[in-house]
């Protein structure tokens, strides 16, 4: 991406992208004419949201995108306008896109645009034999004289890396069950760690069974894909470490508790919370953030086999903890009590875990917030702001106490599900069973938000990459 100061706008760009919030300012530029006259042909129109090319039969065309006024902060509708005016070019062939940006935006304005350019830009196509025909697009923000170019530089870098780091999530959750194995991300893991200089450890299955993590290994029984535990680490300035663990079942067809074959196949993205964490990892090696981040990754299949764990079994996890599986497809939280029992072994500031818990919380929250669970109103506060600010919302729920109760085993310390009510909020009960009551925790469950299955703004339909620029916005906000 390149930032160029140029007034009035250059036309040798192939497509221009003008955000506009109710009218377009005058200041006398080429483009004006014609998006005023789109405007007022547009005028009545109900829908306020869409876009517009104009002026095809003279280069460069230009793409209007409606900003919405509403309870949204500015820089979410900027985001979402730039993704869709470099979609809307992908859409049409175009080679070169520039975003024109307001003369007195703020930076925060600069990185949103960077990020929706990067994010609109983003497609998978490596399974498909026509790879390659819609090369990407050259990218660029207009940047008016007069701005303080510097700063306006370090908005935009840091909106392309966060960007580019969440397309490496949306890619991970793209990749199929068959690529994308637990033995897969675990090269990605070393791969990324060498390029970007950031430690990654690969616990295989025989250091799982010395050091204990039976709960990882129950998930892991039903497969012949062997399950890791991935330990990421970037450095930063040392310190107690943040500490985020992401779900990583690269595949859940519910084990033995089957789940219904209609839509099995989405089930490849269980492993949102994992890429997250990847994602967190390369943009604070990347941005080299100040803050010591390790992300913790359980990594496995949930399969149904001769050999998988069954309704009624009793394990012991990591933490020492009896377990009472009630249903093998509630494995999520099995596996993240091993992974949270290890986090505490870090001396942690804080961990966060991520993770597509639940399917009541899609039903609870539907699509566009992650449902958030955690003891502490101070943590909570600074992530539902960072939540805004970043556009990846989240909503809190209570994990009051009354709920402990559904966990109730009759055999065991606890079981894995506690019934159809308040199904995300007993998920999130059964996690902070295994951490201490002095570690500052916080639980996002991201099963509504990690898959789009409609396209809005620079996201098409599929993998969202949810959950890395929420991070890296409350890690700033951390400093
Ligand atoms: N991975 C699923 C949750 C999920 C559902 C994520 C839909 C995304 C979309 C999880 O492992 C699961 O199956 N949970 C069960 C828990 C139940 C058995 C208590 C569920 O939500 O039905
Ligand atoms: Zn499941
Ligand atoms: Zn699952």
């Amino acid at each position: 991406m390149e930032i160029r100061s140029s007034v009035p706008v250059s036309r040798d760009v192939d497509a221009l992208v003008v955000p506009w919030i109710d009218d377009v300012a005058t200041s006398n530029e080429w483009w004006e004419k014609p998006a005023k006259k789109w405007l007022e042909a547009n005028r009545t129109s109900e829908d306020r949201t869409g876009w517009a090319v104009l002026g095809r039969e003279s280069r460069p065309d230009l793409f209007l995108v409606q900003i919405a006024r509403g309870a949204r902060p500015i820089e979410e509708s900027f985001r979402q306008a730039a993704g869709r005016g470099v979609r809307a070019a992908r859409e049409i062939g175009l080679r070169s896109v520039a975003v024109r940006v307001p003369h007195d935006a703020e930076l925060s304005i600069w990185q949103a645009v960077a990020e929706g350019l990067v994010l609109g830009d983003w497609s998978y196509d490596e399974l498909r034999d026509s790879k390659g025909q819609h090369a990407a697009p050259e990218i660029r923000v207009l940047c008016t004289e007069g701005e303080p170019v510097q700063k306006v530089t370090d908005a935009v870098r840091r909106g392309q890396v966060l960007a580019e780091a969440q397309n490496l999530s949306r890619e991970l959750v793209t990749l199929p069950a068959n690529v994308g194995t637990p033995q897969y991300l675990a090269t990605v893991a070393k791969r990324l760690a060498g390029e970007l200089g950031f430690q990654a450890t690969v616990l295989g299955i025989d250091k799982l069974r010395e050091e204990g993590f039976g709960a990882l290994l129950a998930v892991a029984k039903g497969s012949v894909e062997e399950p890791c535990f991935l330990v990421l680490e970037h450095a930063g300035q040392g310190g107690d470490p943040y500490v985020v663990v992401g779900k990583g079942v690269t595949f859940d067809a519910g084990g033995i508790s089957l789940k219904p074959a209609k839509g099995m196949e989405k089930m490849k993205y269980d492993m949102g919370g994992a890429a997250a964490v990847f994602g967190i990892l390369v943009a604070a090696a990347r941005l080299d953030i100040p803050q010591r981040v390790v992300g913790l990754i359980p990594a496995t299949e949930n399969l149904p086999s001769g050999s998988a764990v069954k309704p009624g079994d009793v394990i012991r996890g990591l933490s020492g903890k009896s377990i009472e599986v009630i249903n093998t497809d509630a494995e999520g939280r099995l596996i993240l009590s091993d992974a949270l029992t290890y986090a505490q072994g870090l001396s942690p500031k804080v961990i966060v875990d991520m993770a597509t818990l639940t399917g009541a919380c899609v039903v609870a929250l539907g699509h566009h917030a992650a449902g958030l669970m955690s003891p502490s109103d101070e943590l909570s506060e600074k992530l539902l702001k960072a939540g805004n600010t970043s556009g990846e919302r989240i909503w809190r729920l209570p994990l009051w106490p009354e709920f402990r109760s559904q966990l109730d085993s009759g055999i065991a310390d606890i079981k894995n599900t506690g019934g159809s009510a308040g199904g995300t909020i007993t998920a999130g009960w059964f996690l902070r069973d295994f951490v201490d009551d002095e570690v500052p925790w916080a639980h996002l469950d991201i099963a509504g938000t990690t898959w789009a299955s409609d396209a809005r703004g620079w996201q098409p339909k599929g993998a969202t990459g949810v959950g890395v620029r929420l991070i890296h916005e409350w890690l700033r906000d951390c400093t």
